[in-house]
């Protein structure tokens, strides 16, 4: 089975590269099931009921997001109608929506995906070892779930390698995201489960982290706000994780990174022009 995971969607022209070249990827590579971080994809900031909608047409199975999550407070209600958008799984309890879905993949296998966001260098939240712990008791590799997704949305690569060995041989992928730079790290742990600290972000990279750089840059240098961050309108890169799963156990066989479009150098999954794995 073939998963593709996309790194957090930064504006206007990380979206629009995700719309264009998602759907012939999934044709082209049969992927089976696609998770794509969206929490920056309305301007930077969040993510819209509409944007959501799109990406699923595109062929996205289910949207992780991280600290950005209501920037768009219409997120409050719609993560209420759907149970293909996350939120992290660590927000304290009451909050609205899910940090954990179970859903069908196109080979039909059940996929557990689950979010969380660290806590170093981050928002004080529920612990999130505790979080995932929680989920996996609840829906196991090889028991309800065929294959288990971790978008582990944090700051420090510690704490994000640390979720990679507490689970490993017990999920499928853990992976990083919110630091928008994609890691060279990518690698299956003894146990089976594929890791890399940050699968990068979908968006321009000649920015700050997706971001026009001239305002970044300034408050670097002055310390004095002058204007809004605004995502950057340069050519995007897609960008990434290609994981092949075996079946009979839900661990990864393979991991490669996935970078296409841009400044980036290109990544692509030639092996996926094999035949597809059982
Ligand atoms: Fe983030």
């Amino acid at each position: 089975m073939r998963l593709l995971f996309l790194g957090d969607l930064v504006g206007r022209v990380g979206r629009q590269i995700v719309f264009d070249r998602l759907p012939g990827l999934i044709e082209r590579y049969g992927i089976d099931f696609v998770v794509v971080n969206a929490e920056n994809a309305a301007g930077g900031f969040g993510v819209t009921e509409e944007i959501f909608n799109d990406l699923l047409d595109a062929g996205a199975d289910v949207i992780t997001t991280g600290n950005h999550v209501w920037d768009q407070r219409e997120a409050l209600s719609f993560c209420e109608r759907t149970d293909r958008f996350l939120r992290p799984a660590n927000y304290p309890s009451g909050t609205p929506g899910r940090g954990a879905t179970l859903v069908q993949s196109r080979n039909g296998a059940n996929v557990l995906v689950v979010n969380v966001m660290g806590r170093v260098y981050m928002d004080a939240l529920d612990d999130p070892f505790q979080a995932v712990e929680r989920e996996l008791d609840a829906c196991g590799l090889g028991e309800q779930a065929d294959v288990i997704v971790i978008d582990m949305h944090a700051e420090a690569t510690s704490e994000k390698q640390a979720m990679g060995h507490f689970v490993d041989g017990r999920a499928t992928l853990v992976v990083g995201t919110h630091t928008h730079v994609p890691t060279a790290d990518h690698q299956i742990l003894p146990g089976g489960t594929a890791y890399q600290s940050d699968a990068g972000m979908c968006g321009a990279y000649d920015s700050v982290l997706g971001m026009d750089k001239e305002e970044p840059v300034s408050r670097f240098l002055r310390k004095i706000p002058s204007s809004r961050f605004s995502p950057a309108k340069g050519e995007a890169s897609l960008s990434g994780l290609c994981v092949d799963v075996d079946l009979r156990t839900g661990l990864a066989t393979r991991v490669e990174p996935f970078r296409s479009g841009g400044v980036l150098s290109e990544a692509l999954p030639h092996h996926w022009d094999a035949q597809p794995p059982d």
